[in-house]
């Protein structure tokens, strides 16, 4: 028995050992609150700039006008379809708003392939792919020979003066069509829909998926102000006062802006904080220089973070007793998704054996319990980086309502903040420690950012219905 004690606190001791010496070896990673703080005051800087008349045209964050004007009130009706594109899937939905107290909104979906050399290739032939998949839908749902209202997420940075106008800034994440940058999005749609000439739609609104979220929780919940996605990508909008948004006349109400965050760092303002890990993801990316906060903190760029971790700690003799394998040097064999699994209370450890052992790295029970810590440094520094900037917004909400203390709301959706099996609290807690005095309620939205589009739409019909009564 004592033996046994013993033995349990030896491998106790070698773990808290270990772990402090990643920790060191990761220090540049793991950020104290001032540094929190810090970041969340040069968020709120750019945001301004972002605003401001003579500062916008330059600006890292853009702080894109959405002409979103307000959420849901609960009088929408009608027949919709939503677009999906920019996700880590591509979907068509129809969406049926109805006054039902029960279940006020149902919807059917479907799950359409876009190929990388569709999203590589022109644009001419993603959008007509798009025709073809909503075709096909229409067909299916036998509502070809109407003209339904349809709302389109586009998960991109888009320069709006309408709800029905959207031009492209600039792809981001893994898109990169040719002839879209610069162009409207509905126009491109619409003519590749008139090209097969079997079907008409009537494309009313283009969301991003922030807004998309945002309007989904709206609809349960009307103090929600703030969407924000962290998934393949990530990026916030929220609801700012008109007085402030210089691009847009008028000074009454609020209009919903996309901050397009991911872009936060694009002029050299994180420099001090990003790692020689970074700047490697960066370099082989399709779009170095571009989306630098993204590249630290979405989906799309964590497991490729951790691989390179892994890979020079092994050089370095530190994990794997120094071998290092074709398959671990191979871009791409650790996904996020390992990620989430190897953090996993549980099974985690069992996970992240499996994830090495397919790697042909031989890993020892030691490696295992490594390679876990550096994980949670990892997911641990994009939840913290994520909260810095969230609180940035709330910050800037609370300001703007001039009040002691924020009630609001925050719709959340995306893929690592779903499947990680820590994230979303590390997030919460964080950002309770950063705006104090705040009362935030976080809302998953269950439901993804289409339905928000069709809401979208919903608002949009329901006000074009009554401009013509
Ligand atoms: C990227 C896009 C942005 C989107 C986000 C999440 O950052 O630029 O528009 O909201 O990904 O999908």
């Amino acid at each position: 028995m004592i033996a046994a004690q013993l033995l349990a606190y030896y491998f106790t001791e070698l773990k808290d050992d270990q772990l402090k010496k990643i920790d060191k070896y990761l220090f540049s990673m793991r950020f104290s609150d001032d540094t929190l703080k810090d970041i969340m005051n040069r968020f709120r800087r750019e945001m301004e700039n972002g605003l401001g008349r003579d500062t916008s045209p330059t600006a890292t964050v853009k702080m894109l006008p959405t002409f979103v004007r307000s959420i849901p009130d609960g009088s929408e009706k009608g027949d919709f379809i939503a677009l999906d594109l920019g996700g880590s899937n591509f979907r068509i939905l129809r969406v049926k708003v109805t006054q039902d107290k029960k279940q006020p909104v149902q919807m059917e979906s479907q799950v359409y392939e876009t190929p990388d050399d569709i999203i590589h290739g022109s644009g001419s032939q993603l959008f007509a792919h798009v025709a073809d998949c909503l075709g096909d839908f229409m067909e299916k749902q036998k509502i070809k020979d109407k003209k339904i209202p349809v709302g389109f997420t586009f998960s991109f940075p888009c320069a709006q003066t309408k709800l029905d106008e959207a031009v492209l800034v600039t792809w981001t994440k893994k898109f990169k069509a040719s002839g879209v940058e610069g162009m409207d999005v509905v126009n491109l749609l619409n003519k590749a829909i008139q090209k097969r000439g079997d079907y008409e739609a009537d494309i009313m609104a283009v969301v991003n998926d922030t807004v998309g979220t945002m309007m989904t929780c709206g609809f349960d919940d009307q103090r929600c102000e703030v969407g924000i996605i962290i998934g393949t990508g990530t990026n916030a909008c929220y609801m700012e006062e008109l007085r402030h948004i210089d691009q847009v006349e008028g000074d009454e109400g609020r209009m919903c802006i996309n901050t397009e965050w991911g872009a936060f760092g694009d002029d050299g303002s994180l420099e001090d904080l990003r790692t020689e890990f970074d700047r490697e993801i960066d370099r082989g990316s399709i779009n170095p220089g571009k989306q630098l906060f993204e590249k630290m903190a979405s989906g799309m760029y964590m497991g490729e973070l951790v691989r390179l971790i892994l890979v020079k700690m092994a050089k370095e003799g530190l994990l794997f007793e120094g071998r290092i394998t074709p398959e671990l040097l191979t871009k791409g064999k650790i996904e996020t998704k390992h990620v989430s699994a190897i953090e996993k209370s549980k099974e985690g450890l069992k996970k992240c054996m499996e994830t090495l052992t397919r790697l042909g790295v031989e890993p020892s029970d030691e490696d295992c319990l490594a390679v876990q810590h550096v994980c949670t440094i990892v997911s641990f520094r994009s939840a913290n980086l994520i909260a810095s900037t969230l609180g940035g917004i709330l910050a800037r909400l609370k300001d703007n309502k001039g009040v002691g203390r924020l009630r609001t709301t925050v719709g959340i959706d995306g893929s690592l903040y779903k499947m990680h099996p820590q994230y979303a609290r590390r997030l919460h807690k964080t950002v309770r420690r950063l705006v104090p005095d705040s009362d935030v309620r976080f809302l998953l939205s269950e439901s993804g950012s289409a339905k928000g589009a069709a809401m979208v739409t919903a608002v949009a019909y329901r006000l074009t219905e009554q401009a013509r009564q």
